[in-house]
């Protein structure tokens, strides 16, 4: 990286995010950060059980119970209101739950872990608003997001590995940007910003990405490269989707978890759930 980069990251960054706490900071191979390996003998790399988090005595998740398998691609669905982002925040680390416990695969209790720590261990999250670098190109986007933590990243000035290269060329291929590698990310479509964050997300390869409502805002044909971004990480990370557009939800969908004030009303294929009649009552009350 040259210094040029990182004076323009410089003048881009302090608009959004002084102290670089939003940039993404997972990298998935290195949970032994936690001083223990990942352990998904049992298939299940996520495992929340009993969650309940309180707002002023109002339960947003009520004894909340969610599985989810290394690998898989679930989606999560649910009124305004059911609790998903609440339920995102508890394994991220942003909120502490007020009972219940969150592992990550068999042996890494996260609620005893800080936010930043579970990024750094393997647990990316994509937000719905962006927080890549507009000044930068896509490609200096991708290439800060290889920087291991904070003082790195400010230190950083000896240039990429050859390793690091091939990634991020890897990268920019699954998400789609490779020819757009040296534009502005300001001059990217809504879209297109959309999958570079992602694309930082996958720099750090994380082993679980939790994205939340990724398709508001954005094309129809936006929409189908998401299902098709998405569909092609699953397997090698475990993805957890919130969305409310149903028929993108019915594109990429396998297991589908239904959320209601703050517990799982039901789980089961895009068919089941969208014919059980507790799911049709709940979505006809909104
Ligand atoms: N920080 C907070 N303080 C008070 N109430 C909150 C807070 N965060 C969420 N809630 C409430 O918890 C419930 C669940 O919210 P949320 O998890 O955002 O639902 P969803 O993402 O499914 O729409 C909502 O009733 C919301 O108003
Ligand atoms: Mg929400």
């Amino acid at each position: 990286m040259n210094m040029n980069i990182l004076a323009h990251a410089k003048q881009a960054l302090p608009v959004k995010d002084p102290d670089f706490s939003a940039a993404p900071t997972g990298f998935g191979k290195d949970v032994d950060n936690f001083g223990k390996p990942l352990d998904t003998s049992k298939r299940t790399i996520l495992y929340v059980e009993g969650i309940t988090v309180s707002f002023d005595g109002f339960r947003a998740l009520n004894n909340l119970n969610l599985y989810i398998d290394d690998g898989e691609l679930r989606c999560i669905i649910g009124p305004n209101g059911a609790g998903k982002t609440t339920m995102m925040d508890v394994i991220t680390g942003k909120t502490k739950p007020d009972a219940g416990s969150v592992y990550f695969g068999q042996q890494i209790n996260l609620l005893e872990l800080s936010e930043h720590q579970i990024a750094r261990g393997g647990i990316g999250r994509k937000f719905q608003k962006p927080t890549i670098f507009e000044a930068l190109t896509v490609y200096e986007n991708l290439e800060l997001a290889t920087a291991s933590n904070k003082a790195v990243w400010w230190t950083l000035t000896k240039s990429l590995t050859g390793e690091q290269k091939f990634r991020i060329d890897e990268v920019l291929v699954q998400i789609g940007l490779k020819d757009h590698r040296y534009r502005n990310a300001g001059a990217l479509s809504h879209g297109q910003k959309q999958w570079l964050e992602i694309g930082m997300l996958l720099m750090q390869s994380p082993r679980v990405l939790l994205v939340d409502e990724p398709v508001a805002g954005m094309t129809g044909e936006e929409t189908e490269k998401t299902a098709e971004l998405l569909l092609s990480l699953a397997g090698k990370h475990s993805v957890i989707v919130v969305e409310h557009d149903m028929k993108f939800v019915r594109s990429i969908a396998r297991k589908v978890t239904v959320l209601h004030q703050g517990s799982v009303l039901t789980e089961g294929t895009m068919d089941q759930v969208q014919n059980d009649p507790k799911v049709i009552e709940v979505y006809l009350g909104e």
